[in-house]
């Protein structure tokens, strides 16, 4: 994926126009201290980034620029990466594995841009250690194991969340308020679709605990449950079409984990969605998803239709049509400030101010389900019910 962004910094108040919050926080009835008297600095949080490989150099310039975090130290265990991040984003402490990390200087914050199969590991050492955690999908490598991550971390008063934060976007907030607005009728169907090349930077992506279902799907899944409500059963088709992966470093690995993924989802109501992904999608944009204009989820209804331009990950416009107007109309343009990368920065502001995200750990946790459940469904030929939810509609 994508560009880096500006490295303009940007002040407390223009930070959090940016950080779409506010109606999450507003419909939650989220506790929201004041900042901090008018014009006085927010409060930072002492955050550690563990994981300096290739994300890092995306979250990096945001938490750099953030006025709710303050980066105390890197970590990885290729310590060459936290030794050149920590010199390229001037943050004081690097450290080689997690133990280091947490004896180092002190901090309340951990994010976890490590490796998919890491991250279960990190974030529960992390959470027995009183730090807060935002992780990179997924949390955990199950949906039990993320609900037990989530039982440790309540009691300890502690945060816990997951990316992606597709439901930030403005364009997600539009298509859940014409949704709920019921111009498109009775809801019936879905489709959304996410591809690439795939990564050739690290064969975790192609190994067990990794595949496209929890690197690429997931931002589709997390959109469609969104907009669409928790999934009550699914069936899917998994496939592996590239089983040998030219990666750096490493030459030819062994791909055992689906790169190819077709999924029937059931919302209740006779309302269907079907979400496609994989690593083997000729993708003219590569990772970059500014260049793609195709509506790559689409909702259609007994009397209207949505198209998001662009990806969820990165949202250009929302096109819709009705009987009264058949015409595809063209709105919510504007950016608002989303970035796909800003979840962790988002999160600072939260423990920072008390304001809530619209992102949460158990809809997280639901998406992660999903997934496995897709994989039970390929290899058996059944549909697997879930078990978990998550409160919906969202407060966008
Ligand atoms: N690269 C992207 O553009 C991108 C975009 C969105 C999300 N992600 C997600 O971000 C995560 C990381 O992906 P990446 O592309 O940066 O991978 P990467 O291989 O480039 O980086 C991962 C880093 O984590 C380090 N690491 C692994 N286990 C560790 C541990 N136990 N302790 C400390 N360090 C450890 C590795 O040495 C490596 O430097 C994945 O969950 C991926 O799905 C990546």
């Amino acid at each position: 994926m994508k560009t880096p962004p500006s490295q303009a910094s940007l002040s407390r108040r223009e930070f959090t126009q940016t950080a779409l919050l506010t109606a999450g926080a507003v419909a939650l009835g989220a506790a929201a201290p004041a900042l901090s008297a008018a014009g006085a600095a927010p409060r930072r949080i002492r955050t550690a980034v563990i994981g300096c490989g290739s994300v890092s150099n995306q979250y990096l310039p945001v938490l750099k620029r953030c006025p709710f975090v303050e980066l105390v130290s890197v970590c990885d265990i290729r310590p060459e990466r936290a030794r050149k991040q920590a010199e390229a984003y001037g943050v004081p402490h690097h450290h080689p594995h997690i133990e280091a990390l947490l004896a180092g200087a002190p901090f309340e914050f951990l994010i976890d841009l490590t490796d998919m199969q890491a991250h279960e590991a990190v974030n529960r050492r992390a959470l027995q250690a009183g730090k807060h955690v935002w992780s990179e999908k997924p949390i955990a490598n199950s949906l039990a194991a993320g609900q037990d991550l989530l039982r440790m971390a309540r009691p300890r008063k502690l945060r816990l969340w997951g990316a992606p934060i597709t439901v930030q976007s403005p364009q997600f907030a539009f298509m859940a308020r014409k949704i709920a607005s019921g111009e498109l009728g009775r809801l019936a169907a879905a489709h959304a679709f996410y591809g690439h090349e795939g990564p050739d930077w690290s064969s975790f992506f192609y190994e067990k605990g990794g595949g496209s279902l929890p690197d690429l799907a997931v931002y589709n899944l997390t959109s469609l449950t969104g907009l669409l409500g928790p999934v009550r059963r699914v069936t899917a088709m998994l496939s592996i079409v590239t089983p040998d992966r030219a990666i750096h470093e490493k030459g030819t690995i062994r791909v055992t984990e689906e790169d190819n993924a077709m999924l029937l989802l059931d919302h209740g109501q006779g309302l269907i969605s079907h979400v496609q992904s994989g690593f083997n999608y000729f993708n003219p944009h590569g990772h970059d998803g500014s260049g793609e204009k195709r509506h790559t989820i689409q909702i259609t209804g007994t009397r209207g239709y949505l198209g998001l331009v662009g990806y969820d990950w990165a949202p250009q416009a929302v096109e819709w049509a009705t009987p009264d107007r058949p015409a595809l109309v063209r709105e919510s343009t504007d950016p608002g400030g989303y970035l796909w990368q800003q979840g962790a920065a988002l999160a600072a502001e939260c423990l920072a101010t008390g304001r809530e995200l619209l992102a949460t750990p158990e809809h997280a946790l639901h998406v992660l389900e999903i997934i496995t459940a897709a994989r039970a469904a390929s290899a058996t030929g059944r549909t697997i019910p879930l078990k978990s939810t998550f409160t919906w509609p969202l407060p966008v």
